[in-house]
């Protein structure tokens, strides 16, 4: 299950489709829309249909109402989710590493006004490329780090994050920006270019995902990749070692695989 309304996921589940199909199964694809009751019925759905396994990237930290999944002998693994519990296998990007190499690329660029835009921060993904960019940040002469905490991680909310980054005195205004995911950036370039700011020039941009829209945006943007087909495809591998460990009977193990993001540099940061 996953929000489709963000490129991410839609290219997660792409991950996953491919990596069932090849492994004789069919996906039923449900969107939470970001929304908990939405994702609730949703888990209620695949367990009324017995489905064998469920891959889900849930909205929130806390582990999602599983219902009687896991009585009923049902597997679940989290996509997007580093999960610390034991009782579940997981596919992660290491967030805290993506948001360091986002603000050191920043730092590196000579920017010492950097913002951070992204939120709730009731999303550990926030959190954790939050506090990635303050560990870069911090360690660089001079640099502070401006947060802005949007309601969602959205273009709309990259747009309102915009209009406050302009109504700073231009002399204490961040002269670029990293933003939590790459619809927030979107949004952020084009709120800056409604204003009359231009991009990198009077500010520069990192984003978070790589989704296929950012190396087409109006003004090519720099973005931390994750590797969102193999989150995808690995997620389904483990649910499916995890059927057939059940179905044999043989012991179940749960794995967390941590991928590793990779900064890719456009002309919004260069
Ligand atoms: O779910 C919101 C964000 O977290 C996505 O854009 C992607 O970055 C995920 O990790």
């Amino acid at each position: 299950m996953i929000d489709a309304a963000n490129p991410f996921f839609s290219d997660v589940a792409r991950g996953v489709e491919d990596a069932v199909e090849a492994l004789g199964g069919v996906v039923l694809l449900g969107n939470s829309g970001g929304e908990a009751a939405r994702e609730r019925r949703y888990l209620e759905l695949f367990e009324e249909q017995r489905v064998r396994g469920v891959l889900i990237a849930p909205l929130q930290d806390a582990v999602p109402p599983l219902g009687a999944l896991g009585r009923l002998g049902i597997p679940v693994v989290f996509l997007d989710r580093h999960s610390d519990e034991t009782a579940h296998s997981s596919v992660s990007v290491d967030d805290v590493r993506g948001g360091r190499v986002a603000a050191a690329h920043l730092v590196e660029r000579g920017h010492r006004r950097i913002a951070f835009i992204g939120g709730p921060l009731t999303l550990r993904q926030v959190r954790e490329r939050r506090a990635g960019a303050e560990t870069s940040v911090a360690s660089a002469a001079g640099a502070n780090l401006h947060v802005i905490t949007t309601l969602g991680l959205t273009t709309a909310a990259g747009r309102l994050a915009a209009d406050e980054l302009v109504a700073m005195p231009p002399r204490r205004r961040p002269t670029a920006v990293f933003a939590a995911n790459d619809l927030l950036a979107i949004g952020l370039l084009q709120g800056l270019a409604a204003h009359g700011l231009r991009v990198p020039h009077d500010m520069a941009i990192v984003g978070y995902d790589d989704i296929e829209f950012a190396a087409a945006a109006a003004v090519p943007l720099s973005s931390v990749r994750q590797p969102r087909t193999e989150l995808g495809r690995r997620g389904a591998e483990l649910l499916f070692e995890e059927i057939d460990a059940l179905e044999s009977g043989r012991p179940v193990t749960h794995e967390r695989v941590r991928f590793q993001p990779e900064l890719v540099v456009r002309l919004s940061s260069a």
